[in-house]
């Protein structure tokens, strides 16, 4: 059975990686979602995906390098219509407190960190983190994944426990893959549809490992990749992939 996993919550109908994207998953029959976590400059952990706010806030600049009271009460939501004007940045207690009133299984993308202080927020994300996680980790499946083998690393390092994924991107999918995903203890491959060959599916099965194909919006295209044998599909548009409660 192929996972159907809503990526930054329903982002098709509401602004990604806030409560109006990842509320009304529950009134759908949906069991996993992704969501990105972040750091800013003093070291606390904010749900965005992109490097910079620009994009899905009305604020800008680096995540990285702004502080959290300065950014908290961002506008998350006006970007992607109007009626979102009350959207704000969520945190990992937010996060936390979703998972444990849904129950929903949670794939959690590690953002990578660069800039001048990159070393230490890395480290301080690993360490603010890992509580966060072995706490959901105690109530779902919950999977970390990141673009970043060092981001992977270093969470392996503190919390070996927990279940990783290698993402690759889009024509990057490199022959390296076994050496990161055994350096991690990898259990997953997440794809960039474009790398989903049958030939790369059945590679990454031999070894052992399951494969997650993101961000797939066409429903052919799903239908296809579940034939292919894909343990999981990113879509923007799982409301349109399963029944309505
Ligand atoms: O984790 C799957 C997918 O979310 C990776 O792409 O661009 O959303 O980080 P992106």
């Amino acid at each position: 059975m192929t996972k159907i996993i809503a990526h930054r919550g329903l982002s098709a109908i509401a602004p990604e990686n806030t409560f109006y994207s990842f509320n009304p998953m529950v009134d759908y029959d949906l069991d996993w979602f992704e969501t990105d976590v972040s750091i800013t400059a003093d070291g606390e952990l904010v749900l965005l995906h992109d490097d910079r706010l620009d994009r899905t806030t009305d604020h800008n600049g680096e995540i990285s390098a702004q502080l959290f009271d300065d950014i908290i009460d961002a506008d998350a939501g006006s970007w992607f219509g109007p009626e979102f004007a009350q959207a704000s940045l969520l945190t990992m207690d937010d996060l936390t407190q979703f998972v444990s009133q849904t129950g929903m299984n949670l794939n959690l993308e590690l953002k990578g960190i660069t800039g001048p202080n990159c070393s230490a927020l890395a480290d301080q994300l690993v360490a603010k983190l890992v509580p966060y996680l072995r706490n959901i980790n105690s109530q779902v499946n919950l999977i970390i994944s990141s673009f970043s083998p060092i981001m992977l690393l270093k969470l392996h390092a503190a919390a070996p426990e927990l279940a990783y994924a290698v993402l690759y991107d889009e024509h990057q999918f490199l022959d390296d893959w076994q050496l990161i995903a055994d350096a991690c203890d990898a259990q997953y491959i997440h794809l960039d549809q474009v790398d989903a060959t049958p030939e790369n599916i059945n590679a990454i099965h031999a070894r052992g490992f399951q494969v997650n194909v993101y961000t797939v919006n066409d429903i052919e295209t799903v239908n296809y990749l579940t034939t292919l044998g894909v343990d999981g599909v990113f879509t923007d548009v799982a409301h349109q992939l399963v029944a309505r409660k």
